[in-house]
């Protein structure tokens, strides 16, 4: 029996004068992998981003962890957005982008061995080769990115990671690599994740939960056993990309 980390009551977004969510009442469980699966444009970026506080919302987002129960905790919460966007103008290498998160003084007064041996480490933790250090963020793939955004988002170790479309743009071999990844973080240390993905055959084999957001709601939710194809089809319509894959 499992406890919600998060409760999210009657939370509403308008952006652009268009109401995004709608009165969204859901909790995520603390310890599990939670899946939030919705159309393009549902609102599902729009609701981590409502999580985090870094939009505007009516109702509430109530963080069941530390002493204060509306606002996040950087400390409690990790992110991976959507989309990082790179300046290239301006080359920073995977050193500095770790560098940057780990010191607090001016990179420009260099890195001592302490620091390369911890962020060698942060690489080690998510699977990445400390070969990574030394290349330009722009010039490295878009799975490594990944790895190395999702360092960023376990350190320090969060209570609630928010993961959003992790896995786009990566391989079938990377996306299984990256789900059990998160697998083992979420086994051993009891991080809860919430993720957003379009891939309905990797998210069956790796998530507790599958959330289904539709018209600004949570229009359902269950086990992936109980989420089934056959009810997204009749949630989303038959010929949404997300439901090709039959999944275990
Ligand atoms: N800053 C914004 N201003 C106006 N509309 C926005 C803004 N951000 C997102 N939207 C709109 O809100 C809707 C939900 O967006 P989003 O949460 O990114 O969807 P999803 O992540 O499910 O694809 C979309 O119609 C999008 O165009
Ligand atoms: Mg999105």
């Amino acid at each position: 029996m499992t406890t919600p980390l998060v409760t999210l009551r009657d939370v509403r977004v308008e952006l652009g004068g268009a109401e995004i969510l709608r009165g969204l009442s859901a909790e995520i469980m603390r310890g599990q992998i939670t899946a939030l699966v919705g159309t393009n444009g549902s609102g599902k970026t729009t609701l981590l981003r409502a999580i985090l506080h870094e939009i505007p919302f009516d109702g509430q987002v109530l963080f069941h962890c530390g002493h204060d129960h509306t606002h996040p905790n950087p400390q409690h919460v990790g992110y991976v957005p959507q989309r990082l966007r790179l300046e290239s103008s301006m080359p920073i290498t995977v050193r500095d982008l770790l560098g940057i998160a780990l010191q607090r003084w001016p990179i420009f007064f260099g890195f001592g061995s302490q620091l390369t041996a911890e962020m060698t480490a942060m690489l080690r933790d998510v699977g990445a080769d400390e070969s990574l250090l030394d290349k330009p963020i722009e010039k490295i793939s878009g799975g490594e990115l990944q790895r190395v955004l999702l360092a960023l988002a376990i350190h320090p170790e969060p209570e609630l990671l928010l993961l959003d479309e992790p896995a786009a743009g990566v391989d079938v071999k990377g996306q299984e690599q990256f789900y059990d990844l998160i697998g083992r973080l979420n086994r051993e240390r009891g991080t809860t994740i919430l993720l957003v993905s379009h891939d309905l055959s990797m998210v069956g084999k790796h998530v507790h939960r599958v959330m289904c957001l539709k018209d600004g709601l949570v229009h359902c939710q269950g086990t992936p056993h109980e989420i089934t194809p056959d009810i997204l089809r009749q949630v989303f319509g038959m010929d949404h990309a997300m439901f090709v894959h039959q999944h275990s």
